[in-house]
């Protein structure tokens, strides 16, 4: 019987509600500040970020949202109010969303689905229409929306609460849940939310794993097999914030986990000090014809196509019958390779580009040649 009503709770929740699906008809971009600065956020540092995003080129490629992460918020008052710290933020969060608003940006927030954040900030359970209104008046446009200090509580059930206050509170806000592809969210999650993270944190490192669930991006790439069936225009799979530019990989690498997020139309949230990063990041994150697979409107998000163990080729359809491809060498030897787009049921003439050194490499109907370690050639196909 308790299952039952449980069942019903559940199923009554989510089928007479659905998230608006324009707002994020492409994976939403933008820069979040956890990877790099964790709970070091200030209002000092926001509007640096936004500035950035302008002065750096990021908002002319595509780049939108600035999402203050955890740790802004310090308690309720006693109407039950979220309150940010007043050192850290002392213009108070409406007057900062105006800042990043004037820069013609727009402003994200997080917080929790339990009671208290990952670093122990007040949550929003129970809270959620009261938090969400507040968002709304501050004009708060993205909320992350995290799964710590849930004990006993439903992914589903928490998520919808969020998900309707957000519709209610007569503002869009895109909605990106963050409980790391614990209950598969992907199965139900695509009427309550834009996006969902599909697994644990991701760290500055090629292939590093932590004892508390976090990795590097190669290990969060394999978790993402599967999964593009779930992910359209207005819901999408998030293997994670970009580390690109963090220090802990090199300009190789940090193309390969681009390219990466590009093919898998992930969100593409830049997590770097972009007030300070170097040419060849800014050329990593910068780069319109890669941005523009991800922001293909299709939405697809590429797969695997073949696995040779260090090898491996992945494959994005794209509008107009065009395609993303990658050949990526996850290993250390330099591998020598020999495909033809046939191989991977891309059939017709189409002429190569190759997206990073932003030149056409003709009309052929495959490559030949080398790969060099943790790299990628990153081509799009152009239907002829
Ligand atoms: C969790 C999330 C991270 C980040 C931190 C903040 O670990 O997965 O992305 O938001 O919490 O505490």
């Amino acid at each position: 019987m308790k299952k039952i009503a449980f069942l019903f709770l559940i199923l009554s929740s989510v089928v007479l509600f659905a998230q608006k699906p324009d707002l994020a008809k492409t994976p939403p971009m933008g820069w979040n500040s956890w990877n790099k600065f964790a709970c070091n956020v200030s209002e000092k540092l926001i509007k640096e970020a936004a500035d950035a995003m302008i002065s750096t080129g990021m908002k002319d490629a595509g780049y939108e949202y600035i999402v203050i992460d955890d740790c802004w918020q310090i308690k309720r008052d006693e109407q039950g109010n979220i309150v940010a710290d007043p050192e850290r933020f002392p213009s108070g969060i409406k007057a900062l969303a105006d800042y990043v608003h004037s820069k013609g940006l727009k402003f994200g927030l997080y917080s929790d689905a339990g009671t208290g954040t990952c670093q122990n900030r007040p949550g929003s359970s129970t809270f959620e229409e009261k938090d969400a209104k507040q968002y709304a008046a501050w004009g708060v446009d993205y909320l992350k929306y995290d799964w710590c200090n849930t004990n006993g509580l439903n992914q589903q059930v928490q998520y919808t609460k969020m998900g309707k206050a957000l519709e209610a509170s007569g503002r869009d806000i895109v909605f990106s849940m963050c409980e790391w592809g614990g209950s598969n969210p992907w199965y139900w999650a695509k009427d309550v939310a834009h996006l969902w993270r599909s697994t644990g944190d991701i760290q500055d490192c090629w292939d590093c794993k932590r004892d508390w669930g976090g990795m590097g991006w190669t290990l969060i790439l394999d978790q993402q097999e599967g999964l593009e069936k779930y992910a359209g225009p207005g819901h999408w799979n998030d293997p994670d914030m970009l580390e690109v530019g963090n220090g802990g990989m090199k300009d190789n690498e940090n193309r390969s986990h681009f390219s990466f997020w590009c093919l898998l139309a992930a969100p593409l949230m830049a997590g770097n000090d972009i007030m300070n990063m170097s040419d060849a990041t800014k050329e990593i994150l910068t780069n319109k014809e890669a941005i523009a697979v991800n922001q293909d409107v299709l939405g697809i998000q590429g797969s695997k196509k073949l696995d040779e163990g260090n090898f491996e080729v992945w494959v994005k359809p794209l509008k107009g019958g065009d395609y993303a491809v990658i050949l990526f060498n996850r290993g250390d030897p330099t591998v020598n390779v020999n495909v033809k787009w046939a191989d991977f049921g891309i059939k017709g003439k189409f002429k190569a580009r190759d997206l990073w050194k932003k030149s056409d490499i003709g009309v052929v109907d495959g490559f030949k040649g080398g790969i060099e370690k943790h790299d990628v050639l990153f081509l799009k196909l152009i239907k002829q």
